[in-house]
């Protein structure tokens, strides 16, 4: 029997099983087989979607909008220019409100716990388009854009260069641990990630027998790698550490040296974008015939497609 996920948030990679996991994927699969076919579809048709942003987005935003509207919701864009969200009116309060008026609320901002407040206190299901802390809509869109290419997850190996604290790497070590995929991170000690979710990933790999690595030595970390990704080095919020950054990083830049060093030649590389060529990634690989970056952006929208069909219950419309 198919998992049901209806009016469930998603606020982190750690609130769905693997089995949700898969179930969405497919659904995923499904509705970009639908788009792609020219099949139209009204299945958010008298439905409302907020969508709060307190960080800039091209993709999250987009894909959200189009995945709604194109199957005849009302999406809402609201920004804190918008809202009284946090100023003249609390987070709960506010939740409160949009929960009477609107069937799901996304939210894409700097604390977990507005997203954490809005999902407790809203009574609608509540996604999470980027946090500090995690970005789950983007690693689902990652883990199947991995699928298309290679055909499956389990066994995969996944190596992410950079910032290896930030939202992207630590949703990553999430998201693959518990898919099957090897994940490696590799950074400079100072930008390793955090215990707390390095000792979940571990938990979740072990389940299967597969390896978390964290490691400062390039060779060592992509080695064998399916999977070269990469983010920017200041993520948004921290524009000010950029020079260091830059210092720390520059080492661990994906350019075709560092995809030589996986020892294989149909290693893919990924990237959540927005990129900033030339620092985290050159041109060439970015550019370059292993890149899947504009495949990847595009599952944006079909996976945040089947999120909001499995958690309204209107997937089988
Ligand atoms: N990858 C991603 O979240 O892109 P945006 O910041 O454009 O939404
Ligand atoms: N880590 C980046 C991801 C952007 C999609 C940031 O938070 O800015």
């Amino acid at each position: 029997m198919s998992p049901s996920l209806k009016g469930r948030s998603l606020l982190t990679l750690s609130d769905l099983t693997a089995e949700e996991v898969r179930y969405l994927l497919n659904l995923s699969h499904r509705v970009k087989g639908e788009r792609r076919a020219g099949e139209v579809h009204q299945r958010f048709l008298g439905r409302t979607l907020a969508l709060i942003f307190e960080k800039r987005s091209t993709r999250t935003r987009c894909a959200f909008e189009t995945a709604f509207g194109e199957e005849g919701g009302h999406p809402v864009f609201l920004t804190l220019d918008d809202l009284h969200l946090g100023s003249k009116e609390s987070v709960e309060d506010t939740a409160r409100v949009l929960g009477r008026m609107f069937d799901c609320i996304e939210f894409r901002g700097y604390k977990q716990s507005t997203v954490e407040t809005l999902a407790a206190r809203s009574g609608v299901p509540v996604y999470n388009g980027l946090t500090d802390d995690y970005h789950p809509t983007q690693v689902l869109a990652d883990l199947m854009t991995v699928e298309e290419r290679f055909g499956s997850l389990a066994g995969r190996r996944l190596a992410f260069c950079g910032d290896g604290r930030n939202n992207v790497a630590r949703t990553l070590l999430i998201g693959c641990a518990k898919m099957g995929i090897h994940v490696s991170i590799v950074s400079p000690t100072a930008l390793f990630p955090d215990g707390r979710v390095l000792e979940e990933a571990r938990e979740l790999a072990a389940a299967d027998g597969n390896e978390v690595r964290v490691t400062e030595r390039v060779e060592f970390g992509v080695e064998n790698a399916d999977v070269i990704y990469t983010d920017v080095w200041a993520s948004m919020g921290e524009e000010e550490k950029l020079a260091e950054r830059a210092r720390l990083l520059a080492p661990y830049q994906v350019n075709a040296a560092l995809m030589a060093k996986t020892g294989k030649r149909e290693t893919v590389f990924l990237h959540c974008l927005p990129a900033v060529k030339g620092s985290e990634v050159s041109a060439e690989v970015i550019e370059g015939p292993q890149s899947l970056v504009w495949d990847e952006a595009e599952n944006r929208k079909h996976t945040i497609k089947a999120l909001m069909l499995a958690t309204l219950g209107a997937e089988a419309a």
